[in-house]
């Protein structure tokens, strides 16, 4: 299926983001399914047509929720990989928590940084968010390098935070507010 670029949100050199549609099951499922040495134990998005329809529709209706999909341009806009942001409250908080997976046939080549770097600003400007955070389980090396990578602090430790693969995990909490961000000018990310 052709993918329609004009929805990107922001792009970058290398990828685009836009938004998760119920369209895209079929090429995300079929990812999902080659990338579960990649993806375990840390993750484990849907990999059917219902665990994706489910998926999708949370992420388009609940208004706590943005769902992006991270879109490589120079393979027509196949899908890298996935940000979501997930428990998006406002107010005086005005933050979000962020889950991500790259696919496996994308990954390891920078193109989640720079997704990431886009989500962020996506969420800091046109969103309205100050904050975004990532739970992360200490042995995870790549989703600690990411978050570094792109700016996020360690807050602190957060034993049996969240239920995955069986039992409650402990995480390391990473997170990066509005201040943190490079002033414009120093970046190669575009917004449109
Ligand atoms: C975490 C994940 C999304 C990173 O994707 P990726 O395609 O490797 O990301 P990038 O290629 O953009 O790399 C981002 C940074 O992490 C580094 N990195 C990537 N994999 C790494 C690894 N296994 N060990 C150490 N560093 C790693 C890269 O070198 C890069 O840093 P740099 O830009 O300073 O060189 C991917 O490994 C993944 O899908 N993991 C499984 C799902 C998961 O853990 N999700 C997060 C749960 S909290």
């Amino acid at each position: 299926m052709p993918h329609d670029i004009s929805r990107y949100l922001a792009e970058g050199p290398r990828v685009g983001i836009r938004h998760v549609t119920y369209a895209d099951g079929p090429e995300f499922t079929a990812r999902v399914r080659e990338s579960k040495d990649l993806h375990h134990p840390w993750l484990f998005p849907p990999d059917t047509a219902a665990a994706y329809s489910a998926y999708a529709g949370r992420l388009i209706q609940d208004p706590a929720k943005a769902g992006f999909l991270v879109c490589e341009k120079a393979a027509g806009g196949a899908i890298a990989g996935f940000i979501n942001i997930n428990n998006i409250v406002h107010g005086a908080f005005r933050s979000g928590a962020l889950g991500y997976g790259a696919f496996a046939h994308a990954a390891g080549r920078g193109l989640m940084r720079e997704a990431l770097g886009l989500v962020i600003r996506h969420a800091f400007g046109p969103m309205g968010l100050h904050r975004l955070e990532i739970n992360v389980q200490p042995a995870n090396t790549a989703s600690i390098a990411l978050a570094r990578a792109c700016g996020f602090r360690l807050e602190g430790y957060s034993p049996n935070m969240l239920y995955i693969d069986g039992a409650w995990r402990d995480h390391e909490r990473w997170a990066i507010t509005k201040e943190m961000l490079r002033p414009p000018g120093n970046t190669d990310l575009t917004d449109r």
